[in-house]
């Protein structure tokens, strides 16, 4: 059989094993647009190293990408800014919440890792710096990886960011009195909820994370980040990606893998693939449920974990 029919049946297995998941878990209520989607969508898309796609479900409908740009962004932020990055975030699992303060004032301002929103706070204000419009930049990137020129901000999702950020305001005003953010907090809260604010589809994303699973090499075969730099990306995504849950996910699944409150989840093959799932119901870490399910499913199916 040829390999693209091996992934459309697996794909049709995997949706059909996770169907009594679907709907499962609670959407993201903190602002309203995450909570007002539906909860029974699910989509899952492979994206293979050449770029072909294959898809099951709601795989092209686009959704809230959140978390998952905190990727993109880290990877940005590593090509232009290489190890002096990791003098300003570490690359710890933080065994907290995403969007917890706690273990900061101990740390003085050095938050666990990029991918809890302190750690992302950091990352995309030395984008900002880097770039002078972090944003725009991670945009950009998306549209050019996933090769989809439409991909675009959610006003109405970033404004309502901003106007339930008062965590994200914290973070960022409590790095900034220890010396750890560069720009003004309102320009890097402005960057930071426009990049949660992305909407993509689970093809999108699978394309646009191929760097990942191409060490480092972009669509155009350019190089974005080292062999080592990608690999660095995927360890932190294995031990990080998931927040509290990066445990059971990495013994679930076995892939180095980023969540989002949207209810997407990005997951890479290093030399194989990459996938991207969507289910908007979360567990109480913040992850998706029936995204978990099938990702779990589809490397028990394929033996394609990276143990
Ligand atoms: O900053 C926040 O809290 C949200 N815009 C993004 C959080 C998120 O997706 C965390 N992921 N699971």
């Amino acid at each position: 059989m040829k390999q693209a029919d091996d992934y459309q049946e697996l794909l049709g297995r995997i949706a059909a094993d996770v169907a009594p998941l679907i709907g499962s878990g609670t959407p993201a209520e903190y602002i309203p647009a995450l909570a007002s989607v539906d909860p029974r969508r699910f989509g899952m898309a492979i994206a293979d190293l050449d770029g072909t796609v294959y898809g099951v479900g709601d795989w092209r409908l686009p959704f809230s990408a959140q978390s998952i740009t905190k990727v993109f962004a880290l990877a940005l932020a590593l090509s232009l800014d290489g190890d002096a990055l990791w003098e300003r975030v570490g690359r710890e699992p933080s065994g907290n919440p995403f969007n917890s303060l706690v273990q900061l004032e101990y740390e003085n301002g050095i938050p666990r890792n990029p991918f809890i929103n302190a750690g992302a706070l950091v990352v995309t204000d030395r984008l900002q710096t880097l770039t002078g419009d972090a944003s725009s930049d991670l945009l950009e990137f998306l549209r050019a990886e996933s090769g989809n020129p439409d991909l675009a901000f959610d006003q109405e999702v970033a404004d309502s960011e901003g106007e339930n950020g008062d965590r994200n305001a914290a973070l960022a005003h409590f790095m900034a009195s220890y010396g750890n953010i560069a720009n003004p907090v309102p320009i890097l809260l402005d960057h930071y909820f426009w990049q949660c604010s992305i909407r993509a589809s689970c093809a999108d994303l699978a394309l646009a994370a191929r760097f990942l699973a191409r060490h480092g090499l972009r669509a155009d075969g350019s190089r974005l980040l080292s062999r080592s730099e990608a690999k660095q990306v995927n360890a932190v995504m294995m031990t990080c990606g998931t927040y509290d849950a990066a445990g059971e996910f990495a013994y679930r699944v076995g892939l180095p893998g980023k969540s989002g409150v949207g209810g997407g989840i990005v997951a890479v093959v290093p030399g194989r693939c990459t996938l991207c799932v969507w289910s908007p119901g979360l567990d109480r870490r913040g992850n998706s449920v029936a995204g978990v399910a099938a990702l779990d499913r589809f490397t028990t199916l394929t033996g394609l974990s990276v143990f």
